[in-house]
């Protein structure tokens, strides 16, 4: 069958890659790729991942039989519905489902309504009101706007100053938009986060293999958030009674709650935990893959991702067979000195094919092809991958392949999976 993917990052090239060894997937597409994605499937430019009609007109036109969906922003924009309505097979949450990483009010409020675990909150559309809450409830304390806002739109303050600026910027200055004219003020959860991405069908949830990403964008989890500096998988913080209790506390009911709202959701539904004193309690929800946690996740994936997805949306996830290999995988990001501030764009990558040949996996995120050379043209460049019997070997093959990769200004953390390896000390 043909396939066509919508998104141009470090996930949608790791989605690429794996759809592309299916046995199912005769011809690849994705709208609109990137350079590493262009080694293995054929990139369309000129189309928005934002344009529904112009998505479907190309499906119809090429014989796609499934479209799979990367980032959220599409999601939310009724894609899988509209999709659907023409008759094409979309793997992914429609916009109703999608809300659930669409708004955090409509999330939080659906967590409470159904006793799933997560932190106390209120909502405001009022920032003299958000801040009295603030100054009553002191911080830590965690500030989120209700909408999507590119990643950006969660802000962990430490300090009532911090708490206060992000109310300012978020309601006053409204830096994300109308994403930022309701919030949640959110308790602050003190324990270690991990990812725990699952395949649905609305019936049967099927949790991948728990992995943990670096969000912030220097060594020891200091400085700016970012989208992600690294991943590895699996997570020893979740072992297997920490995965159970989430999978009976947090994903078999929110998936229950899902459909009693009539929004069944369908697709990968990735649920963001903190573990407090060994219990599993959600951060957020996203109404997709993670990145870079699918860097990791999907390469110790053995079954064929396209039968899964198709039991996804035709409902016969109970019948598919989801296997995983008992490596580890770990994921450096390479980023641009700057992110994720402002930061140059264009520099030439060298020692892709170098560490390709280590044994290493690249990811592509921010880069562009211009004149036959690799140049940079993101915040999050690259992802460097690397699988072992154990997390050390992982870790340390995985520097390996950064190190013979250079780019000006290159910024990457030399801290990647700290946590897994005091764990296994
Ligand atoms: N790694 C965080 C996310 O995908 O939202």
């Amino acid at each position: 069958m043909n396939i066509l993917i919508i998104g141009s990052g470090g996930r949608e090239h790791t989605l690429a890659w794996k759809i592309a060894q299916s046995a199912k997937c005769d011809k690849l597409y994705v709208i609109p790729g990137n350079p590493g994605i262009s080694e293995i499937a054929e990139c369309v430019s000129g189309i928005s991942v934002n344009d529904n009609n112009k998505i479907i007109d190309f499906a119809k036109l090429n014989n796609i039989s499934l479209v799979v969906i990367g980032p959220e922003a599409p999601l939310v924009n009724g894609l899988v519905d509209d999709l659907k309505a023409a008759g094409i097979k979309a793997f992914g949450p429609t916009k109703a489902a999608a809300q659930i990483e669409g708004s955090k009010i409509f999330a939080k409020n659906l967590m409470k309504k159904y006793n799933i675990p997560t932190a106390k909150y209120e909502i405001f559309d009022n920032a003299d009101k958000a801040r009295e809450y603030i100054k009553s409830e002191g911080a830590p304390i965690v500030i989120k706007a209700d909408g999507l806002a590119a990643g950006k739109g969660v802000i962990v303050a430490m300090n009532l100053d911090e708490a206060l600026s992000a109310i300012d910027e978020i309601m006053e200055q409204k830096s994300f938009g109308e994403a930022g004219s309701k919030i949640v003020n959110e308790d602050f959860m003190d324990g270690e986060e991990a990812s725990l991405l699952a395949f649905t069908d609305g019936k049967t949830i099927v949790p991948m293999i728990p992995s943990q990403d670096h969000k912030r964008v220097n060594d020891g989890d200091e400085g700016l958030n970012t989208g992600g500096m690294g991943a590895y998988a699996p997570a020893p913080v979740m072992n297997k009674d920490i995965v159970k209790l989430a999978e009976d506390k947090i994903l078999k009911p929110v998936i229950k709650a899902m459909a009693n709202e009539n929004c069944t959701y369908q697709g990968c539904l990735y649920a963001g935990l903190m573990i407090v004193n060994g219990e599993p309690k959600v951060v957020e929800f996203n109404a997709r893959f993670g990145d870079p946690e699918t860097q990791v996740v999907l390469p110790l994936l053995n079954s064929d991702l396209v039968d899964i997805m198709l039991a996804c949306i035709d409902g016969t996830l109970d019948l598919q067979k989801v296997e995983w290999s008992d490596e580890c995988a770990v994921c450096i990001v390479l980023a641009s000195g700057g992110y994720p501030k402002s930061y140059g764009k264009g520099y030439e990558i060298d020692g892709l094919s170098k560490s390709k040949s280590l044994g290493n996996l690249i990811f592509h995120a921010g880069t562009k092809n211009v004149d036959g050379k690799i140049v940079t043209d993101g915040g999050r460049v690259l992802g460097v991958v690397a699988k072992a019997g154990d997390i050390k070997s992982a870790v340390d093959k995985a520097y390996k392949g950064v190190e013979v990769i250079h780019f000006d200004n290159m910024h990457f953390r030399r801290d990647i999976a700290y946590r897994a390896l005091k764990f296994n000390k």
